[in-house]
């Protein structure tokens, strides 16, 4: 039998089992709390920087403190993940503004943070799946005006996304004022006559670490990327569109509401990017 997985909490490496936090904690009251998701492959973290800085990022637009340093936390990932050095893995951290006395909407003057990391498996029959091009719908973005925030907070993705499920679709991609922003748990590009596009950074869409990542390895390919804003119109007469996450990598959208893009197979662009993004994975894992 294989001993029960450790989870970081607070400063401890405790089996998953074991822990536990109040019920008075201002994530569970109140999602008062940020996350991050880092892929890890072969044990090596993929972007830890980027990922450690948006955090620190999210935690100040909430108000919040960083809760240790870089360093501590890639020793954190490097004990979390000592049992994961072969499988590919992702670390899934969590901060919330930690317990009060009661429950009081008033932030409080001091309070000690809840700090939580755990790893999982990320699972390549998926993402062989997702490679062969998945289907999404449009819907209108519900949320909040900070999506630049990585909020725990995430019923209204969490909702638009089952919408999309109950459509028998992955993903909703999401659009606001008549622009497409990103889907419900991830970023969007499309191409047209041979250009890459996706929407500017703004308090409308996470700055996702992938997103950034495909800019680099599109321009390196020599492709043009433009950063600018993606009408409902252009989204429906794309000629490709992919939607970028850590975990799911970079999807191709073969058909969004209920009508092929193009015609109805990953593209060609995607097929390039797609191939070098693997590659930089491979150099990652290689890596001493
Ligand atoms: N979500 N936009 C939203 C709303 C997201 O939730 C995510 C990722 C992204 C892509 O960001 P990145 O490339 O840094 O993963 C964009 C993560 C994976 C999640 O919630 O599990």
């Amino acid at each position: 039998m294989s001993a029960e997985p450790k989870v970081f909490l607070n400063g401890e490496f405790v089996a998953l089992s074991q822990a536990t936090v109040s019920v008075l904690d201002r994530g569970f009251l109140f999602a008062d709390g940020v996350y991050e998701v880092i892929p890890v492959y072969a044990g090596k973290p993929f972007r830890l920087q980027q990922h450690l800085d948006r955090l620190n990022a999210s935690l100040k637009a909430i108000r919040m403190a960083p809760v240790m340093s870089d360093t501590q936390w890639a020793d954190v990932l490097t004990t979390l993940l000592q049992s994961h050095t072969q499988s590919d893995q992702s670390v899934y951290i969590q901060v919330t503004r930690g317990a009060g006395s009661n429950r009081d909407h008033q932030l409080p003057e001091h309070y000690q943070a809840t700090t939580f990391a755990m790893c999982q498996s990320i699972v390549a029959d998926s993402l062989n799946l997702i490679a062969k091009g998945i289907n999404a719908i449009t819907l209108d973005d519900i949320r909040w005006d900070w999506c630049h925030i990585k909020s725990i907070a995430l019923l209204g993705n969490i909702l638009l996304k089952q919408q999309a499920t109950d459509q028998q679709c992955t993903e909703a991609i999401l659009l606001r004022d008549g622009f497409a922003t990103e889907g419900s748990a991830s970023n969007l590009f499309i191409v047209k006559n041979g250009q890459l596009i996706t929407p500017p950074k703004s308090h409308y869409l996470l700055p996702g670490i992938t997103r950034d990542l495909v800019l680099e390895l599109a321009t390196q390919e020599g492709i043009p990327c433009i950063e600018r804003e993606i009408s409902e119109q252009q989204l429906l007469t794309a000629d490709e569109i992919w939607l970028t996450s850590s975990t799911k990598e970079i999807m191709p959208v073969i058909e969004l509401n209920r009508r092929p893009v193009s015609n109805g197979q990953p593209g060609a662009l995607w097929r390039q990017v797609s191939h070098s993004y693997s590659q930089f994975k491979d150099q990652l894992r290689r890596q001493k």
